[in-house]
């Protein structure tokens, strides 16, 4: 059976793999991770995953992690001994074991895990053409969304209702109505200007890799990028909305707790021209990365 896990210094199947009852990751989710897109083998943004992770690290005061050229060295093992093509590289790095309590432990070593699985990315071509429904749901998450850690509960129970609604994501709002991100995307809307809008970098949202490879394509084609909040209401009048993630990569927004988005226009309830665009730029910056073609 390939080996499609990585955990400590083996290569072994997922089945096989597991980690000590009192790893910090399971205990209080003292732990970071990341996923990153492998296209026929080659690792999408593989620079921009290994600095995230190694600023939360930072963050959490984990110290010991591999260096980065161990990481990769352990990436491309296990990629290859798992003989897969396309698919999604799972890292995640815990503070490691140690007797519960709440305080840092001394003298432990990170506790490091790769899982290597299929992906099938053709699949999210299909999504972009029909686009997906989003539904707008209180952000209950806590207030280090910038951090990518492996406490995700607020992120689980949102992606839960979003589903039991028929949804393919959440739309998360705080309180005065401000929309931060999905469960697992970062969020955008396209003003009436044309001008790309998503929510600035800062401690209510993940830095996601492929919303900052987006807001670099869309500037180097011209197109008008603001990084400022924007709210649940200017959402349900924009002509169009769209999501981003490192397995989207880009997927537009036609319904917005069931009503069609970009009502007015010519492609309501339909994907735009700016995300249809947009889109079409990842997949090529996806190709000249990688050499992947749909
Ligand atoms: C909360 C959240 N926001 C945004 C993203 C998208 O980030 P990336 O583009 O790095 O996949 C993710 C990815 O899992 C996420 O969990």
């Amino acid at each position: 059976m390939p080996a499609t896990a990585y955990v400590n210094g083996r290569y072994l199947p997922l089945a096989h793999a597991g980690l000590p009852v009192e790893d910090r990751g399971t205990q209080f989710a003292d732990a970071v991770y990341e996923v990153v897109a492998m296209f026929a083998g080659r690792p999408l943004d593989w620079a921009a995953h290994r600095w995230r992770l190694r600023r939360g690290l930072a963050a959490l005061f984990i110290e010991g992690a591999p260096s980065d050229a161990a990481l990769d060295a352990i990436a491309q093992t296990l990629w290859r001994r798992s003989h897969l093509a396309d698919g999604l590289l799972y890292i995640q790095v815990s503070r490691g074991t140690a007797r519960r309590d709440h305080g840092f432990p001394a003298g432990v070593r990170p506790n490091l895990v790769m899982t290597a699985r299929p992906f099938d990315f053709r699949q999210r071509l299909a999504q972009q053409q029909e686009g997906v429904a989003v539904v707008a749901l209180p952000d209950q998450r806590w207030k280090r969304c910038d951090l990518k850690t492996t406490g995700l509960l607020g992120a689980v129970l949102g992606k839960a209702e979003a589903r039991r609604l028929g949804a393919f994501e959440a739309m998360f709002h705080l309180e005065d109505g401000t929309v931060t991100e999905g469960a697992s995307t970062n969020l955008w809307m396209v003003a009436s200007s044309g001008t790309l809008v998503t929510h600035p970098l800062s401690a209510r949202i993940l830095p996601g890799i492929m919303r900052e490879t987006a807001m670099r394509l869309a500037r180097a084609a011209g197109m008008a990028v603001a990084e400022r909040p924007f709210t649940l209401d200017e959402a349900r009048t924009a002509p169009e909305l769209f999501l981003t993630s490192t397995t989207g990569p880009l997927l537009p927004i036609t319904r917005l707790d069931g009503a069609p988005v970009g009502t007015g226009t010519a492609h309501a309830g339909r994907p735009g021209p700016v995300a249809t665009r947009l889109a079409t730029l990842l997949w090529s910056e996806i190709a000249r990365q990688t050499g992947w073609r749909p």
